[in-house]
């Protein structure tokens, strides 16, 4: 991207705090506008209110972002990128999920030969970039003689439940938050290849259970995806199994820490300083991606495409 990255940023809610914290840590960022319906005056940005809109169209009118950040309730995301491909220049950062149907990722498809799809629209699959994650990945990465994952087990728990049906409005359903969340951060381990057995909307959608299928160092091996709304705190933990050679990696996505075992030995631990906010930790690496000259694949249209059609394949 330019020296200078003109941000416009749509939807002013609670994980654009997130992204205004981090893009207000990069000097090459200006915040251009701000579009909420909901909001009459925009958060100070660096101590400055920007202009603020209540429609994104009205903002591309009159102005040329070389950055559109998404970040809106997640059915809004396909009408918005749409709009933003179409009537800008812009690339684009939606928030995660990129769409919820497989018939709104087939629309944004479409538009690949008239809005360059592919090298401008990016997915924020900010759990991609956990400390702990990218610490496992490398780890397993240094250790091709522990062999393939022979089995992952993955828990998310979100505190949603009390937020009721704001929390469906802005997040659709369980699976549609954290199993994305959980299959694109899965994605640094192992290379999924379709669903096999599950029940995705559980407890009217606060819940979900599913297992899939992946290759892992030529191997075949399976994933078991739980995730609930029913909870009275954020708790969220990855196992990572070597069968072959009896190794275990264990990942805590809450305290962003992990330890490598096999049987009664401590082969490796990651701990964490306590000092950068858990979003925080996620997003800053992600966006130092993003700017850079060549952004992690995991951002690109390519992963969002896969990571959509495993969540929803029927
Ligand atoms: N909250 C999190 O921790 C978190 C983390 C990662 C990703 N996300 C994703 O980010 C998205 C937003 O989540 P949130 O928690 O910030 O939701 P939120 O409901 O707090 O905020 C969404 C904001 O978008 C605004 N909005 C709605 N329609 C709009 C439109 N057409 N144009 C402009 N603004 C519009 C709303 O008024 C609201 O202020 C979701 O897709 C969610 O999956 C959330």
């Amino acid at each position: 991207m330019s020296d200078l990255v003109r941000v416009g940023l749509v939807g002013v809610g609670i994980i654009a705090e997130t992204h205004l914290a981090v893009l207000a840590q990069r000097p090459e960022v200006s915040l251009e506008f701000t579009v909420d319906p909901l909001l009459d005056e925009p958060p100070a940005f660096r101590g400055v209110k920007p202009p603020h809109y209540g429609i994104l169209s009205e903002a591309l009118a009159a102005h040329e972002p070389d950055l559109v950040v998404i970040a809106t309730p997640t059915d809004t995301h396909a009408d918005l990128a749409v709009q933003a491909l179409t009537l800008s220049s812009a690339r684009i950062l939606v928030e995660k999920p990129l769409v919820g149907r497989l018939a709104s990722l087939a629309r944004l498809r479409s538009l690949e030969g008239e809005a360059d799809v592919r090298s401008r629209l990016f997915t924020a699959h900010h759990f991609a970039f956990s400390p702990e994650v990218d610490w496992a990945a490398q780890l397993i990465a240094e250790h091709p003689g522990w062999g393939p994952v022979t089995s992952v087990t993955s828990a998310f728990y979100d505190p949603y439940i009390l937020r009721g049906e704001q929390a469906f409005a802005s997040y659709v359903s369980s699976w549609m938050d954290s199993g994305v969340n959980q299959l694109s951060m899965l994605s640094r381990f192992v290379e999924l290849t379709e669903i096999t057995s599950g029940d995705r909307r559980m407890d009217d959608g606060a819940s979900s259970w599913a297992t899939f299928a992946y290759r892992s160092r030529g191997a075949v091996g399976t994933a078991r995806l739980r995730s609930s709304w029913l909870t009275g705190s954020s708790s969220k933990e990855t196992v990572l199994a070597f069968g072959g050679s009896g190794v275990e990696i264990w990942i805590d996505h809450t305290s962003m820490t992990g330890f490598a075992a096999r049987g009664s030995s401590l082969l490796a631990t990651h701990g964490n300083d306590g000092r950068t906010p858990r979003k925080v930790a996620h997003y800053r690496p992600l966006y130092e991606s993003l700017l850079s000259g060549s952004p992690d694949p995991v951002l690109s249209f390519d992963t969002a495409a896969t990571v959509t059609e495993l969540h929803s394949a029927p």
